[in-house]
């Protein structure tokens, strides 16, 4: 069977293989015109697939659960939201609600964005023009990887699948020319679920600032950390050209806001990220503004909760992995949204991902989606996502799956 997400107009189709494996050297200039191929998979499929263990966003809130968690302030601002154009920065409110998640930042150091994509998307576009060159760390969000190689060259370093995902600092500085102008990463990463150690992250930073880089994070993973304990600070806490990009969509569960940011301390690169923001959207929708404002209040309930619903839900993986050996190697939990095992069956992750689909309707996401022009991506992981309430009971569907495969 054709795997549509290859086909998909202007997609991929002559870059990777069926299981993933580069065809091509990696791309050095600008290429414009890839389709992002989670998006085309999930349209494929989603339609079909009635059980989801693909998304990575934790358990959604109801309106009318998430205005019960307000404060009399938030709920006035409610009753009394404008519809009209709000400030294209994002209410100074909000700003300032954001602002206090980081060190010593004020609300004119952050920027609102509808979802963390914008913010990512504009960011890159500020920094990076035909010139100039960038350094992606891989896997990383398509959408954010394709933005960078339609501004620029680029080279990518592929965290490695043998020692926990690390980042190999060497490789990173080998690709560093003199017109490098920015790292992205994305720690929590997706979908591997690394975090990087504070000594990688100092080695970073200290590599950025000899080159002069900015040091841009989609951070939008954090909530999830399974390891909140030794997790990392945001980048723009730690490093003065560092950008920090976090949102409510994936911890909070709230992508339905469309509320993402961007927190930089630099007030001139956030009027260019401001300038091209502009040209997309004009500013948030006021009713999102004081949703969002309420979840921020709330996030020690909000998150607390989709912790535990992630906490449950690998409890359940696990056992289900260490049932089935012959077909997965047991994953260690390093992000509660979402886990990354690897598959063993002979008939390859891609191939199992389309037969659970159309034999017994469950979307799971095979890591071929993450595939990168810039470097290879393991193509035998599986991304289960384990946010959900319902994500226990199509657990049970692939075990169901699995067993009656077994017997075939
Ligand atoms: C790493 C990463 N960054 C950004 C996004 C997009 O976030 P948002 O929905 O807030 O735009 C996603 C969504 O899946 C993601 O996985």
């Amino acid at each position: 069977m054709a795997f549509d997400a290859y086909h998909a107009p202007g997609g991929w189709a002559g870059d990777t293989r069926e299981d993933g494996a580069l065809l091509r050297s990696p791309r050095r200039g600008p290429t414009p015109g890839r389709s992002f191929a989670l998006a085309a998979y999930l349209a494929r499929w989603s339609t079909c697939a009635h059980h989801d263990l693909a998304a990575s966003d934790s358990q959604s809130l109801s309106l009318a659960a998430l205005l019960r968690l307000a404060g009399p302030e938030d709920m006035k601002r409610w009753r009394n939201a404008d519809l009209g154009y709000a400030d294209p920065r994002g209410a100074s409110w909000l700003r300032a609600a954001v602002a206090e998640r980081y060190v010593g930042l004020k609300h004119h150091d952050v920027l609102v964005s509808a979802g963390a994509q914008e913010a990512v998307a504009c960011v890159l576009r500020a920094l990076l023009g035909p010139g100039d060159h960038a350094v992606v760390v891989v896997p990383i969000y398509q959408p954010s990887e394709l933005v960078v190689t339609s501004l620029c060259a680029a080279d990518g370093v592929a965290l490695n699948s043998d020692r926990h995902w690390a980042l190999d600092l060497d490789h990173l500085a080998s690709v560093i020319r003199p017109n490098t102008r920015l790292v992205l990463v994305n720690f929590p990463n997706s979908p591997t679920g690394a975090t990087m150690d504070r000594t990688t992250l100092a080695g970073l930073i200290d590599l950025c600032r000899r080159h002069g880089l900015w040091l841009v994070n989609d951070e939008v993973y954090r909530q999830t950390d399974a390891n909140p304990e030794g997790a990392i600070p945001p980048v723009v806490d730690v490093y003065e050209r560092g950008i920090s990009i976090n949102g409510l969509s994936k911890g909070f569960g709230l992508p339905g806001l469309r509320v993402g940011w961007v927190a930089c301390r630099d007030r001139a690169v956030l009027e260019r990220v401001l300038a091209i923001k502009s040209l997309l959207s004009s500013c948030l929708a006021g009713p999102s503004e004081v949703l969002a404002h309420i979840a921020l209040r709330a996030e020690p309930r909000i998150t607390g909760r989709a912790r535990a619903t992630g906490r449950g839900n690998h409890r359940r993986l696990r056992a289900l992995l260490d049932r089935h050996p012959e077909r997965f190697e047991q994953d260690e939990p390093r992000n509660l949204a979402f886990a990354f095992p690897r598959f063993r069956g002979r008939e390859g992750a891609a191939a199992f991902a389309r037969a659970v689909a159309s034999e017994v309707g469950l979307l799971v996401l095979p890591s071929v989606l993450w595939r990168s022009s810039l470097a290879p991506v393991p193509a035998d992981r599986l991304r289960l996502g384990l946010g959900r309430r319902g994500s226990g009971a199509a657990l049970e569907i692939l075990e169901d799956h699995l067993q009656r495969r077994s017997h075939r």
